[in-house]
Order: structure tokens, then sequence, then C-alpha cells
């Protein structure tokens, strides 16, 4: 449901991307905050509303601006956790998810240490942190079982960014699990295990 207020924090939070504020730390570890593109927010939404999880799971939050969209189109009495690894822009995409009402709990922390700690599964999984650790995060969660049959998996920047998916891309091929590329600015993996 997109309430007042999360209208108003996805407009200041899309201004923003506008104005492509962009951030890596030091050694370049960690990547691009860049948040979605225009042409993504409403699919995660849309995708989020038909496929109805009871439990989400975000890896990488930055400011917030897919956590909306997601949250958004989740059914009452549902939960999304995101994972964010700076602790800043973490805890201020936790007060902006306050403000918005809406039930989202950054976990901060680096993603791969969290999935360690997480203990309950997940209805579907957004992949949007650094892109080379979309695959080994993908086997964590399932050595984990906290994915399973069912999970509705979906990952940004599999177009802009092939190369470093490439290893997470192959795992559906050489899986059999059916997957779709749909074809937005950056490029978004959708399937169901
Ligand atoms: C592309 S941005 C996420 C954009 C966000 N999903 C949105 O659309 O609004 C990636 C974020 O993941 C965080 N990040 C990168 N690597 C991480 C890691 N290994 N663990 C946790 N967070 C990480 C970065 O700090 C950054 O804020």
């Amino acid at each position: 449901m997109r309430t007042e207020k999360i209208e108003a924090a996805i407009a200041e939070l899309e201004t923003y991307a506008k104005h492509g504020e962009s951030y890596t730390n030091a050694d370049g570890r960690y990547g691009w905050r860049n948040p979605i593109r225009a042409d993504t927010g409403g699919l995660l939404q849309a995708l989020a509303l038909t496929a109805s999880p009871k439990r989400a799971l975000e890896i990488g939050t930055a400011h917030g601006l897919s956590a909306l969209y997601l949250v958004s189109g989740m059914p009452t009495g549902s939960h999304l956790d995101t994972i964010e690894f700076h602790e800043e822009v973490g805890r201020n995409a936790q007060s902006l998810m306050d403000e918005c009402e809406v039930p989202v709990k950054v976990l901060i922390g680096e993603a791969r240490a969290v999935i360690a700690g997480l203990e309950a599964p997940y209805d579907l999984v957004f992949f949007d942190a650094q892109k080379n650790q979309y695959h080994p995060q993908l086997l964590d969660l399932l050595e984990r079982k906290l994915i399973g049959p069912g999970t509705v998996l979906l990952a940004d920047n599999v177009i802009d960014r092939e190369e470093e998916c490439r290893p997470f891309l192959d795992w559906f091929v050489e899986q059999g699990v059916e997957h779709h590329v749909v074809p937005t600015e950056c490029g978004l993996l959708v399937a169901r295990l």
C-alpha cells in the first residue's frame, strides 16, 4: 500500500537519485550506492504484489528506495528485512522506514555475516549489493535453508553489470531454474525456485 508518507519519501529519494550521488569506499570494494533506476521501482512493487511474500529480504539497502517500493507491494502483516553494511546509511534508512511506518528492519553488517545469523526462511529475496557477491550470497541462503522451493528471487544489474553477475546467472542455467531477465535500464532477473 502506498501511503502519503511513502509517496513523499519515494519522491525525495528519486530526486536525490537523479542528482546521481554515488559512493564507493577507498578500495572500491563495496561498489556504488546507486539506487534502482526509475523503471525498476514500479516493477518491484508489482512483483511484490503478485508474489505476496510474508517475509522478504533485500541485500543492499542504501537509502531505502527499493525497500519502500517492495514493502508497498507486500501484504498486510508481512515483513521486510534489508541488509546494509554502512552503519550511518543503514541507521538513516531505518529512521526513514520508521517515519513511513512500514514493517522494515534494516540489518546493519556485511551481507554474508548477517546471513550467517539469520534463522527464518524468506519468500522473496532482492539482490542489490556487490554484484560479484550475488552468487556466494545465494549459496549461503540455500545452505542455511533461508530460501527453498517457491522462493521468488530478484536481482538488479544483471544486464549493465552482467560480467560481475555471470557466476550467479550461470547457477540458474546449471540448476535448470527457470528465470527471466526483464530488459530494464540495468536488467532485473526474476526467478522462482
Ligand atoms: C546499489 S546500492 C543499493 C540500492 C538500493 N537497493 C536502492 O535501490 O535503493 C548497494 C548498497 O549495498 C551496500 N553494500 C555493498 N556491499 C555490501 C555488503 N557486502 N554487505 C552489505 N551491504 C553492502 C552499499 O553500501 C550500498 O548502500
